[in-house]
């Protein structure tokens, strides 16, 4: 009995040691894999969370936005002075000179300021620009150059408003949208319709 109690504990083999070692290894992996798959569910599931919130949150704010740009219809306000908020009248644009406006209860939204220029005494020769520059998105100064120009302070754009708005000097790679409008009998402008490109730097 002596000669079978030794016998059972033999030291183990080298086969016994590659067996246990290969065991060891294997619970390793999978306990690594588990922590791994536990990791990236957590992940999808944060990013499923956030994303739940975000995309009502963008939608709302696309739709906001679209609502309040200038449209057909609104009535153009001075953007700032004494008449701040009062419609526009052609009457009180001198020849030659140029005024800051808004579209009436659009205020909040700065890529709807507007340059309007009054080219001549003929008072169907006044125009309207976006007021915010297509470099990189100052606004343009409220008054013209000595040259008739509507000029960028930030780097020295400038914009012909007898031609559209074209470049004449300055990084500027193109005009200031258009505004198309409308003076009415009472001498108020009123915009037909939005900007005819992209406000700002593209
Ligand atoms: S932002 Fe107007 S010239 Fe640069």
């Amino acid at each position: 009995m002596q000669h079978d109690t030794a016998s059972n504990q033999l030291p183990p083999t080298r086969d016994d040691r590659d067996a246990s070692t290969s065991r060891l290894d294997a619970h390793t992996h999978a306990m690594t894999t588990r922590r791994n798959l536990l990791r990236w569910t957590i992940r999808v599931s944060y990013g499923a969370f956030a994303l739940a919130f975000a995309i009502p949150a963008l939608a709302l704010r696309t739709l906001t936005q679209q609502t309040r740009e200038v449209a057909a219809g609104d009535v153009l306000v001075y953007a700032a002075g004494e008449r701040e908020g009062t419609p526009l009248n052609v009457e009180q644009i001198p020849a030659g000179s140029a005024v800051q406006a808004f579209p009436q209860d659009k205020t909040e939204d700065s890529n709807n300021l507007i340059e309007i220029v009054r080219l001549s005494e003929d008072a169907s020769s006044v125009v309207a620009y976006s007021a915010i520059c297509t470099h990189l998105g100052c606004s343009v100064l409220p008054n013209l150059g000595e040259d008739g120009l509507i000029f960028c302070p930030c780097h020295a754009s400038a914009f012909d408003p007898a031609d559209n708005a074209a470049v004449r000097g300055g990084p500027a790679g193109r005009p200031l949208p258009s505004l198309p409008i409308e003076v009415g009998t009472d001498g108020a402008i009123v915009a037909r319709g939005g900007f005819s490109g992209e406000v700002g730097p593209d």
